[in-house]
């Protein structure tokens, strides 16, 4: 079954058409750039020149960097904040005529990592799944059920949000050394693990394909900690997903 996967970012906006059977991309990606500021208007422009290019009138996932509840924008941490209270489904139908589901794009991310990734070996457990990039996302799955829109990359971690004591912005920005950034990344991954004592907690984002370079200064965390097997078509394939199957519960 062939559903468009969309995933909304801050700096780009990516598309594909997704076999969600076998996770597998049946077309060449397609990336825009988000036009700045990234306003409502602004991005459902983009995602309807996404649907064009794909010729598609069938169902659309879409991931989306917030808290996302029946379609709705709740929260904006790294967009525009004129998105907060617009219903992104809705628009999005609107425009393209389209059935569309919108859910957080850290969530879409893990169910792609669950089904097709890392997470299968952790389908009866507690696994914390984390999206690090500018920004960090989570996404909770509790024996393979997602609980939506964690927004663990706000957690307060000494008087600061997660993301921006080891984001990967943090990094990039700082110029840190792997070690420097593995530190933080391990005072962030401490407390989470502390929290919610999963079983598995897999580091999806770009720094994942880096993993080796960071790994031995996560100390002291008791669960196993592993690098996502899906690269950035994570939030692809898993917003193709939760299209075609009622896998958020709303
Ligand atoms: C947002 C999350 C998002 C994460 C990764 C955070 O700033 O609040 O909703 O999942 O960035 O994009």
């Amino acid at each position: 079954m062939a559903v468009l996967g969309i995933d909304v970012g801050g700096s780009g906006i990516k598309g594909a058409l997704v076999d969600v059977e076998s996770g597998e991309f049946l077309a060449e990606r397609v990336r825009i750039p988000t036009p700045s500021p990234g306003n409502p208007d602004q991005v459902i422009e983009v995602i309807r020149r996404i649907v064009d290019e794909f010729e598609w009138d069938g169902k659309i996932g879409v991931g989306f960097p917030g808290v996302v509840r029946r379609g709705v924008i709740y929260t904006a941490a790294n967009v525009s904040h004129e998105w907060i209270g617009e219903d992104l489904a809705a628009l999005i139908t609107n425009v393209t005529g389209c059935q569309a589901v919108v859910l957080n794009d850290a969530d879409a991310a893990g169910l792609a990592e669950m089904r097709f990734g890392e997470g299968k070996r952790y389908e009866n457990d507690y696994v914390l799944f984390l999206t690090v990039g500018t920004g960090i996302g989570s996404a909770l799955f509790v024996q393979g059920k997602l609980w939506p829109n964690s927004e663990l990359g706000h957690l307060q971690v000494r008087g600061r949000d997660a993301e921006h004591r080891a984001g990967d912005g943090v990094r990039q920005e700082k110029d840190l050394s792997w070690k420097s950034w593995g530190k933080k990344l391990q005072e962030v991954l401490f407390v989470y693990d502390n929290l919610l004592s999963p079983d598995a907690i897999i580091i999806g984002g770009g720094v994942s394909k880096k993993f080796k370079k960071y790994a031995r200064y996560l100390k002291g965390i008791h669960a196993e900690i592993l690098p996502a097997a899906l690269r950035n078509q994570a939030g692809i394939i898993g917003a193709a997903m939760a299209a075609e199957e009622s896998l958020i519960i709303d």
